[in-house]
């Protein structure tokens, strides 16, 4: 039984392998239409979410499966104290195959060592979102062609942004890429982070200054500020502007640069780059079901 708790917990070649399965599933889904049939997701998200849990139901629902789960902690036991692994252990007498987001960082490792079914973590706090990452890449592969040797910048909240750790995490494995990171001090990278970089070897450059780093740029990583994770108001207040991407800040930019969110924006998207052919966040939103897709096949070996 495999868990996806961090990105890396599918080797590189596994992770090729998920990409190539989720271009085939979008490019014909009829075909995995009955794939999982009789088999059920728990979709356990503790924490809101739009994309992820939408994402996952409709993928086990596209392969032909059914879903459980709730939406909201207050709505489970977990309001009358019941911890993880119970809930977890009970999760799988119930479904084939879980999907967890949790507010607390570890939360996903710990329904992971409870657990008789496969695990996958929809987000853990700061910490990790794996199956961003694996629709990240999905996405940068659709539109560059490639994973290797690019200029990425990332911006915004990279201290809380669990998608920018899991992305840098992923995108270091492969050869030739380096990192500008744009972000208030108070957000910036965190140390771990930077260790992870040098260790391996790539190039990567900290910044204030996003209109002056975004024409080396070939993807743009734009990240909302994590308001959930912030201890007082007014600290947030006082950041969530920090970076706001429009027309004109994209006028030194490449012809041919991806611009990547994760999604839920709030400000730091001017609505007027959406119709941008560079922009592509609301592709890469599509991309999460069909690589969920090919995950939960994958992890239930079919
Ligand atoms: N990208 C992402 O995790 O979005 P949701 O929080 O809406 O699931």
């Amino acid at each position: 039984m495999r868990h996806v708790i961090e990105p890396t917990d599918l080797t590189l070649e596994e992770q090729s392998e998920l990409i190539a399965e989720a271009s085939l599933i979008m490019r014909n889904p009829s075909r995995y239409a009955e794939v999982c049939r009789g088999k059920i997701l728990a979709s356990l998200f503790y924490e809101p979410s739009t994309r992820t849990r939408l994402s996952f139901e409709s993928a086990m629902i596209s392969l032909g499966g059914s879903v459980i789960g709730f939406a909201s902690g207050d709505v489970s036991s977990a309001a009358k104290g019941e911890s993880i692994a119970d809930t977890i252990r009970v999760a799988g007498c119930y479904a084939d195959i879980c999907a967890i987001r949790h507010p607390k960082e570890g939360s996903a490792l710990v329904a992971s060592q409870f657990s008789t079914i496969p695990v996958i973590n929809a987000g853990d706090g700061g910490h990790e979102h794996p199956t961003q990452t694996y629709t990240d890449i999905l996405t940068i592969n659709a539109v560059k062609g490639r994973l290797e040797n690019m200029t990425v910048g990332l911006c915004g909240d990279l201290k809380f942004g669990r998608t920018v750790h899991s992305l840098i995490k992923t995108l270091s494995l492969h050869p030739g890429n380096k990192f500008l990171l744009a972000s208030p001090e108070e957000l910036a990278i965190p140390d771990y982070i930077k260790w992870i970089l040098r260790d391996r070897g790539c190039e990567f450059e900290e910044t204030r200054d996003l209109e002056g780093a975004i024409g080396k740029m070939d993807i743009l990583y734009m990240t909302r500020v994590q308001k959930e994770r912030f201890f007082n108001e007014e600290d947030y207040v006082r950041l969530k502007d920090s970076y706001i991407l429009d027309m004109a800040k994209l006028e030194g930019a490449k012809p041919d640069l991806a611009i990547l969110h994760p999604l839920p924006r709030v400000n730091e998207i001017s609505v007027e780059v959406d119709k941008d052919p560079r922009a592509v966040y609301f592709y890469q939103a599509m991309c999460g079901k069909f690589v969920r897709m090919a995950l939960i096949k994958k992890l239930l070996d079919l």
